[in-house]
């Protein structure tokens, strides 16, 4: 039995009553069992994680753009913010910090009443600095896990904006995904950062396929020099597939963070906006070829408005 009301969308007990010991779920059988590739018959959607080990690389940024070019395709999209008390997106989105994210895990708020809602995009976001989230322990990767396998009928995609560094909740979040985007800069931390990411996926989880998108990129040469690198180090010494998804070129100049998210990450006619367009287009036409339950559901003009 999960600790979800289905038809009410809310935890049923708060979550310091059930986390010790709750009755077996399918989060409980995901997690104890570490069978992240048999959850496929759970639900339709599929759940992308955006991750990276270091900071500050643009994390955050590329999963709001993604989610919104998603939910613009008319693609019923969830974005989590899994920074849980650190949440950047409803900043960047320039709306009210709340605590949403925390009554949500005491059982106070439903699901829908937590989330963000913009056209076709709904948003998990998570708490700013919230001292009783600190203070009290939440199994935070079992309560999204929770989420996760209860809505994914709900949704097309599901996207896990991750936070840095490489905590348990961020590895089982990105095992538990069906596709991890890695962010990784020019900067040489980032790619270590990164190296770390998908080796400990590797040897702890056994997850060997993942996605590389290369952001802040000044040139091609750069580019091309980022992918060799980072293909051949991974192949060789972690065994593992990496995908390139392509680049995002550097926002040239001086630019202040809010300056960035107001001209660039809110508006479409530029670079950046364009830069994922064109990556989330190309992953859209080989993940309709490889799972085709989406293209059938909207070329039969079910949710379609083309
Ligand atoms: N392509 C780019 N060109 C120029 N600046 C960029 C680009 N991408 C991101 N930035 C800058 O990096 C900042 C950090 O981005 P973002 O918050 O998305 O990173 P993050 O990886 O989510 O950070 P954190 O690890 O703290 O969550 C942006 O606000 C912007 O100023
Ligand atoms: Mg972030």
């Amino acid at each position: 039995m999960s600790n979800f009301d289905r038809a009410n969308h809310k935890r049923t007990e708060p979550i310091h009553k059930t986390q010790n010991g709750f009755d077996s779920n399918k989060s409980d059988w995901l997690l104890s069992n570490n069978k992240y590739s048999q959850k496929k018959n759970l639900g339709n959607a599929k759940t992308i994680s955006i991750s990276s080990g270091k900071g500050g690389v643009g994390k955050t940024s590329l999963a709001l753009k993604l989610a919104t070019i998603l939910s613009n395709d008319d693609y019923r999209v969830l974005l989590i913010d899994c920074d849980f008390n650190l949440s950047n997106t409803a900043v960047k989105l320039g709306l009210p910090v709340t605590s949403s994210f925390y009554e949500f895990l005491i059982g106070e708020k439903t699901f829908a009443e937590s989330l963000i809602h913009l056209g076709k995009l709904d948003i998990l976001p998570g708490c700013n600095g919230h001292f009783e989230l600190l203070k009290k322990h939440f199994d935070l990767e079992r309560i999204i896990i929770d989420v996760l396998v209860n809505y994914e009928n709900e949704y097309d995609y599901i996207i896990l904006d991750s936070p840095a560094g490489l905590t348990k909740e961020t590895l089982t979040l990105n095992a538990y995904s069906d596709y991890r985007f890695v962010v990784v800069t020019p900067d040489k931390s980032s790619v270590t950062d990164s190296y770390s990411l998908i080796k400990i996926l590797s040897k702890e989880y056994g997850v060997n396929h993942h996605h590389l998108i290369l952001n802040q990129i000044s040139n091609q040469n750069q580019f091309q020099r980022l992918v060799t690198t980072f293909l051949d180090t991974a192949e060789k010494y972690i065994g593992c597939r990496i995908q390139v998804r392509g680049n995002i070129k550097k926002i040239q100049g001086d630019i202040a963070v809010d300056q960035f998210d107001s001209q660039y990450l809110l508006k479409e006619n530029n670079s950046f906006h364009e830069n994922i367009q064109e990556i989330v287009h190309h992953f859209l036409r080989e993940d309709e070829n490889l799972m085709p339950s989406i293209s059938l559901r909207r070329s039969s003009g079910l949710n379609a408005k083309l």
